[in-house]
């Protein structure tokens, strides 16, 4: 049977860009989150976006048709007949854990359940369900309607069926579809947030200003970012995170987080979403 809808969870930059690239795709995507004002101000974001894409003609239909195959809500037993999940919710073990096992007593028996996580152990999300052999990783990268990548990580309990499947989505959304264990940080995390977490030792360090570490990266080595930027931009608590994971979970020293990178967490700076992070906005 043709899968035609999907639902996301968490209607935050990610799960709001994961909503918009699913409904360009032709899927009625069901967008839930807890906080109605949150949903709200996906939807409008969606729609700043689409329009943005719309202007530049590579939209493949209107904004307002796409829009017309988006609905919120804030109540998870919506989900009923949803054959596929994408969840995005917040970077947090115990929420995903908890958003699993409800999930999967609310969707039909065969739904696919996969998770945005950057960090944390698909396998072990999986184990919280009674369906393991259906649960999977879809990584996106953000800004997710701009950039092709998916990594999909196939838990220890990933079935082939579950996996092509969610392959599958992703190309029909359009993405480039690469495989990765599931392990800390999958690849692209494991490679770009040791970057990032230098970029914060070598500000610590007065090597340069933080403008200059930057422009070093970007003319230097032809990035569209450079590291700090790109911290501001993802949001440094996302990626203290990170670092925090690969550090615990592959108990290697090099991965420890820089000191600094934690005052600023503390500190409330957290980057472009607080106003302030290494830069001011
Ligand atoms: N919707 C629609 N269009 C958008 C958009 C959005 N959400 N965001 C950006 N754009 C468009 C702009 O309109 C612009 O279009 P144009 O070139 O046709 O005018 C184009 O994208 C470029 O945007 P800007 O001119 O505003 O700025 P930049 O040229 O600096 O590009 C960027 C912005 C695409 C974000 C670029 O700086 C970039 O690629 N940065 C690196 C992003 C990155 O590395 N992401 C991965 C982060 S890691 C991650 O997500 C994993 C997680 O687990 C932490």
């Amino acid at each position: 049977m043709q899968m035609t809808s999907i639902g996301v969870v968490g209607a935050g930059s990610m799960g709001n860009g994961i909503a918009q690239v699913a409904a360009q795709a032709g899927y009625e995507v069901t967008l839930f989150d807890i906080s109605e004002i949150q949903l709200d101000k996906a939807l409008s974001t969606i729609q700043k976006s689409l329009n943005k894409l719309q202007e530049k003609g590579k939209l493949k239909e209107s904004s307002q048709a796409i829009l017309a195959r988006l609905r919120k809500t804030s109540r998870l037993e919506d989900f009923k007949s949803c054959q596929f999940v994408i969840e995005a919710a917040s970077e947090n073990r115990e929420v995903k854990f908890k958003l699993f096992r409800d999930l999967d007593a609310i969707l039909p028996a065969g739904a696919i359940l996969t998770t945005n996580t950057s960090s944390i152990s698909v396998t072990e999300i999986a184990s919280k369900t009674k369906r393991p052999d259906c649960v999977a990783g879809m990584h996106f990268m953000n800004p997710v309607p701009i950039m092709t990548l998916v990594e999909g990580i196939r838990g220890l309990q990933t079935s082939d069926d579950c996996f092509k499947r969610v392959k599958s989505v992703a190309e029909t959304m359009g993405k480039v579809f690469v495989e990765a264990k599931d392990a800390p940080g999958f690849v692209v995390n494991r490679i770009l947030m040791p970057m990032i977490n230098e970029g914060f030792f070598a500000l610590a360090e007065g090597l340069a200003s933080p403008k200059d570490i930057d422009t070093g990266l970007k003319l230097g080595c032809n990035f569209p970012m450079g590291p700090l930027e790109l911290a501001d931009f993802v949001g440094i608590d996302i990626c203290l995170a990170v670092c925090e994971v690969l550090y615990r979970d592959l108990g290697d020293s090099k991965y420890r987080p820089a000191p600094l990178m934690r005052k600023y967490v503390e500190a409330g700076w957290l980057g472009r979403k607080t106003g302030k992070g290494v830069y001011v906005y």
